[in-house]
């Protein structure tokens, strides 16, 4: 293994019944704890991109690996586990458990996984002493912690997702354009508890926008048409 969390080499990736690529990568590499802004417009693939990063879906053909292992080597129930135990997914739309508390969506992992939990124990006790320090961390206070997650404002739906994404230290945050629907105060509000969050637990943050505004508060940038040879391909011919 190499010293970087996330490698993924000559990627290609088709939809079902598409006889066209919808992303053809030569390269992209994740070091630990780095924070990596993705942009690009949409529809141009950066969900689709996130979704194999993490696992989710498998390319046609090149190697996605986390951590060393290539998606592709394990079975459908590894796939789960390995993405569980090493990366948080902020999804756009939260996915949070309506009927849930915020608390029990924030315990979701240490359920599935059991390095999530140890991890989440040694830091702060115990599991859910960690779930109530990121809640916190997030900056919502204890009278929200015992609420249905669908009873809470948007705001605060994305906030206990990403304490969701990091409890238990993951050893990667994707964050799939999390901001869209919060005003620019509240967009930086935000930022900034999570890039502090994940510098905290040296977690490394994936984190995808089609809005460039923030940009610069990352390590590095990434314009995904850039690196997508699809895309070029696409504009030679239109
Ligand atoms: N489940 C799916 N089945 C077929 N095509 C899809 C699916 N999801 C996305 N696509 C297509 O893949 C392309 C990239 O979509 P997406 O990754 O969602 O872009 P972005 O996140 O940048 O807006 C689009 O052309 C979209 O229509
Ligand atoms: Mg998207």
């Amino acid at each position: 293994m190499t010293g970087s969390l996330l490698e993924l080499t000559d990627l290609r990736f088709a939809w079902p019944g598409n006889a066209k690529d919808c992303l053809d990568i030569a390269e992209l590499q994740v070091a630990p704890g780095e924070t990596l802004f993705l942009h690009g417009p949409s529809g141009c693939g950066k969900s689709t991109l996130l979704s194999l990063l993490a696992g989710v879906l498998l390319p046609r053909a090149g190697r996605v690996a986390l951590l060393g292992t290539d998606w592709t080597s394990l079975r459908s129930a590894a796939r789960d586990r390995h993405r569980v135990d090493h990366v948080g997914y902020i999804f756009q739309q939260f996915n949070l458990l309506p009927y849930l508390s915020a608390l029990d969506n924030v315990l979701l992992p240490c359920r599935f996984s059991a390095r999530r939990r140890d991890a989440a124990v040694l830091h702060a006790g115990s599991e859910r002493a960690a779930a109530e320090h990121w809640l916190t961390g997030m900056g919502l206070d204890a009278s929200v912690w015992r609420r249905q997650a669908q009873t809470l404002s948007v705001g605060q739906q994305q906030r206990v997702a990403a304490a969701r994404a990091l409890v238990g230290q993951p050893d990667l945050v994707i964050a799939d354009e999390p901001t869209s629907a919060l005003d620019e105060d509240r967009r930086q509000a935000f930022l900034d508890l999570l890039l502090s969050a994940c510098a905290t637990g040296g977690t490394a943050l994936v984190f995808v926008s089609h809005d460039r505004r923030n940009a610069d508060r990352f390590g590095r940038q990434v314009s995904l048409p850039a690196i997508n040879r699809a895309a070029r391909a696409e504009e030679a011919a239109a």
